[in-house]
């Protein structure tokens, strides 16, 4: 009997949603730089503007990935050995890549549970609603878990006893600083058992128009993911940010290797968060820090492995270099 469910596993969309943002809103706008927390992205409509972003030309990453999987699935399957496995994924938005890895499973008759975690319940529901369409009846188990990546590591910890691959794709640790990358890698590292893989999408370092236009699309549709952070913060937290008064623009920061997106004031002005009972002044050509995209070299891939306790069993590429989806084995 084939079982379909979904879990929602953050207190912060059970409970208030408020309270930890505008705690959030209040430490990232009071601090210099000021910045926000790039958790706030992913509401709904976040989600969707993302998934708009993956189709734009210039967003290289997710069509590196998925030549990538095409290519490749059946070679990564391969590394997991004969028993029931689950198939846990962290930061599955609408699944669309990994069809390419379920589809091979399935050809192969392999069994396993489908574990998708995202942030947005929307996000989850979509991917169930997409495997309802490739499918018709999911022909396998599938878990959603609505949850923030350090609470699925917990779901991990109390649910790991069988054998796990756990997906990590899309470049999704390259919002991570190398303190919180190398923090999450032990964290799943302790989560999981001797011989689990974990596949992860890291996005290199490349040619800088490449990067630069990736980020500021002609569409302007980075821009708006960017500007929906400050709507919502005006409907759930009472601000009263106007669009007009900032511009965007996503920069590479060539110390750090990340790509750097930032909300720019144009203008002097004050924005009030009622709920946040503050009022927090700028100045003309003050930046607000939104989000950081790091970009890896092959030795930090290795150095992020070996410094976390994984091994590195294959790196995959596609045929431009862009991007590697790196497999890694748990070694205890
Ligand atoms: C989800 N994450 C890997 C994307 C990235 O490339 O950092 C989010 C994104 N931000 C702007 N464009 C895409």
């Amino acid at each position: 009997m084939i079982k379909k469910d979904i879990q929602i596993l953050n207190p912060d969309i059970k409970n208030d949603p408020t309270h930890e943002m505008a705690l959030s809103v209040l430490e990232g706008l009071s601090s210099r730089p000021k910045s926000l927390p790039s958790l706030l992205f992913y509401d709904d409509k976040g989600s969707e503007l993302f998934k708009k972003i993956m189709q734009l030309d210039e967003y290289y990453p997710t069509r590196c990935e998925a030549e990538i999987l095409q290519k490749y699935s059946q070679d990564i399957t391969s590394f997991v050995s004969g028993e029931k496995f689950n198939l846990v994924e962290l930061g599955c938005g609408d699944g669309a890549k990994t069809i390419l890895l379920l589809n091979t499973l399935l050809k192969e008759k392999r069994e396993f549970n489908y574990v998708p975690l995202d942030i947005s319940k929307a996000a989850v529901e979509f991917l169930l609603g997409n495997l309802e369409k490739e499918y018709g009846p999911i022909p396998f188990d599938v878990l959603g878990l609505v949850a923030e990546y350090f609470q699925g590591l917990g779901w991990l910890t109390e649910n790991a006893s069988e054998r796990n691959m756990v997906l990590f794709l899309g470049s999704n640790i390259g919002n991570f600083n190398r303190p919180t990358a190398l923090r999450f890698l032990r964290h799943l590292w302790h989560s999981l058992n001797d011989g689990d893989l974990v596949l992860i999408g890291f996005d290199l370092k490349k040619d800088l128009d490449v990067l630069y236009d990736a980020y500021n699309d002609k569409e302007g549709i980075t821009k708006e993911f960017n500007f929906n952070v400050l709507d919502r913060i005006n409907d759930l937290l009472k601000g009263n940010f106007k669009r007009e008064n900032f511009q965007h623009q996503g920069l590479y920061n060539i110390q750090t290797g990340a790509m750097e997106s930032y909300l720019i004031s144009q203008c002097q002005h004050t924005v009030t968060i009622d709920e946040v009972g503050k009022s927090f002044k700028f100045e003309a050509w003050e930046a607000i820090h939104m989000e950081y995209s790091y970009k890896y070299l092959q030795s930090d891939i290795d150095s992020l492995a070996s410094s976390t306790g994984f091994k590195i069993l294959k790196n995959y590429t596609d045929s431009n270099g862009y991007f590697i989806d790196s497999l890694w084995t748990v070694c205890k």
